[in-house]
């Protein structure tokens, strides 16, 4: 690409994630520009456009190209117990201390199709807490939230799934919450029991609960450092005096605004601890 062109790509990107936030009022304003910039640029070749302007035009005219445009600006990577030391932490470091609450509330913000909120509400269960929890899980992808309720995994992904669960301290086996079917794993309904999903962006939208920890994993990654700063904030209202926030392993408080106020908890997987305002 030549500099002009690469000058009236950053003018059409920023004029189509404007106009999807005037029409649809999902907000990717704020979203780092490299990623945004590449996920735009297979969406375009995929939706057959030979600029982004011609996508704009499909978005606001075609009410079916948005639901599926938003498939390729959001990033559905996930996995069970993704980074097991995570879940390890949580499990040797953090729930003794949720264990003195009578009763507990979790988000998981921006969970994808349910792989991480599944492996939290398992691990809960395995420590005894889940009959006490409730588990808020959002995300503003509807696609992916329907997915995630349905708690239905394709079968070639349980191993992988199996060998992170004995890596974060298993109690128990993981074939303990599922039935294979027709090449699925159909997760334990009376995990979903305990689960909320719900759409939330943490773009637009405000804080619902008062939870006891805050999961967020590999999301504040696509943002930039503004809109982290507005998730961030949004998680420190919601939390509990001394309540706890994870994040990626990529991901860090380090240079946010808020990052005063909290304290490393477990530093090397990004486990925070709200801090007592002086
Ligand atoms: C890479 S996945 C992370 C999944 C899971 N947390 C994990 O670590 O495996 C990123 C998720 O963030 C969601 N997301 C992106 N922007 C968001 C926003 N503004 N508010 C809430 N979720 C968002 C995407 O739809 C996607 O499901």
């Amino acid at each position: 690409m030549s500099d002009a062109d690469d000058q009236a790509f950053d003018i059409e990107l920023k004029l189509l994630v404007d106009a999807i936030f005037l029409r649809y009022h999902y907000d990717f304003r704020g979203y780092a520009q490299a990623s945004l910039k590449r996920r735009l640029t297979v969406a375009r070749d995929r939706f057959g456009c030979r600029s982004l302007s011609q996508l704009q035009d499909k978005v606001l005219h075609d009410p079916a190209t948005f639901p599926a445009l938003l498939d390729y600006l959001t990033v559905q990577v996930s996995e069970m117990f993704r980074d097991p030391a995570y879940f390890l932490a949580l499990r040797e470091k953090i729930v003794p201390l949720l264990r003195t609450y009578p009763s507990l509330k979790f988000w998981v913000a921006g969970c994808s199709t349910g792989e991480e909120v599944y492996s939290l509400a398992i691990l809960l269960r395995e420590e005894g807490l889940l009959s006490r929890s409730l588990i808020y899980a959002t995300d503003i992808n509807s696609h992916a939230l329907a997915k995630a309720e349905a708690g239905v995994f394709e079968i070639d992904r349980i191993p992988g799934f199996t060998e992170n669960h004995r890596r974060s301290g298993a109690r128990s086996s993981l074939s303990d919450y599922y039935t294979a079917a027709y090449g699925r794993a159909v997760f334990d309904k009376s995990l979903r029991k305990h689960i909320v999903f719900s759409d939330h962006s943490l773009a637009t939208d405000s804080v619902f609960a008062e939870v006891q920890l805050v999961s967020c994993r590999n999301v504040l990654i696509y943002f930039n450092r503004e809109l982290q700063d507005r998730a961030v904030g949004l998680f420190h209202e919601a939390l509990c005096r001394k309540g706890f926030l994870g994040i990626g392993s990529k991901e860090s408080l380090r240079f946010s605004r808020h990052a005063g106020s909290f304290v490393d908890r477990v530093r090397e997987d990004r486990i925070y601890q709200k801090a007592d305002q002086p």
